[in-house]
């Protein structure tokens, strides 16, 4: 991540976003559907949910949709969630490279087929020279595992003598993670009722407010990130110091 978040060409803050996009199945059980048809509602709640995010002063958006431990869950289950970028971007690849929308997909290779990766590969391609938006899509994506890679990565660079284990700052690591084209996380918000990170943007989140709501993802919209946003706008960021304020107070 880089040191600091730009401003906005009028000078307003702008803000780095992220989104565990959960409920997905919680939302079709109530409708006695199969979970598949919850997760293609996340992707419709996805769309809504960029554009909506676009016309405030979110300028990037992570999103998870694809976690390392999401392995684990049935073959089937697996098949649908591996299927669901060649979803997202046949039905909205136009429209982002359209609006300025830069796409990411951050998180292993490994793992996915080579259809997938190409398809990955195609949209940000697509929208490679776009710099009105950045949507960073986490698939086959965790903390853990994007801390370990770094590491990995550093480590190797010192075994080929091109670094030395001092020279590892928490600005080189920050730069050696998948989202270190991004400014530091401002904002974790998940809906859905769950109160946890669950692996997601561990070391990115050090310092990023977190906002919970109580609406299953394929429900979310433009009024949810309205309400996130005032949640955030209310909160007092001290990064650790105290607030002069308070310094004068404490006499
Ligand atoms: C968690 O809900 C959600 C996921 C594992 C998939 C997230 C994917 C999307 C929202 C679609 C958009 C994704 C892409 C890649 C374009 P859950 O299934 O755990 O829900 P539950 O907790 O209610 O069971």
């Amino acid at each position: 991540m880089a040191a600091s978040n730009p401003t906005s060409p009028e000078g307003a803050a702008v803000l780095h976003a992220a989104i565990v996009m959960d409920g997905n199945g919680r939302w079709a059980k109530q409708r006695g559907l199969p979970r598949s048809l919850g997760h293609r509602a996340g992707v419709e709640a996805l769309k809504r949910t960029v554009s909506a995010a676009a016309q405030t002063n979110i300028r990037w958006l992570t999103v998870f949709g694809f976690s390392t431990e999401n392995w684990s869950r049935p073959a089937a289950e697996v098949a649908e969630l591996m299927a669901l970028p060649k979803r997202y971007f046949e039905s909205d690849i136009e429209r982002l490279e359209r609006e300025g929308v830069r796409v990411r997909v951050v998180g292993r290779r490994e793992g996915l087929s080579p259809e997938l990766v190409r398809i990955i590969e195609n949209a940000q391609a697509r929208t490679a020279h776009n710099d009105r938006f950045f949507l960073n899509i986490a698939f086959n994506y965790g903390g853990r595992a994007d801390i370990v890679d770094a590491a990995r990565r550093f480590a190797a660079e010192v075994a080929a003598g091109r670094a030395r284990p001092d020279d590892l700052t928490e600005a080189t690591f920050d730069s050696l993670l998948a989202t270190a084209d991004s400014p530091p996380l401002d904002l974790i918000i998940r809906p859905s009722g769950e109160q946890r990170l669950s692996n997601f943007l561990l070391w990115e989140a050090a310092y990023a407010e977190f906002v919970f709501q109580d609406v299953l993802w394929p429900d979310y919209g433009a009024d949810h990130l309205k309400a996130a946003l005032a949640a955030f706008a209310a909160r007092d960021r001290r990064y650790g110091a105290v607030i002069p304020d308070d310094v004068l107070a404490a006499g």
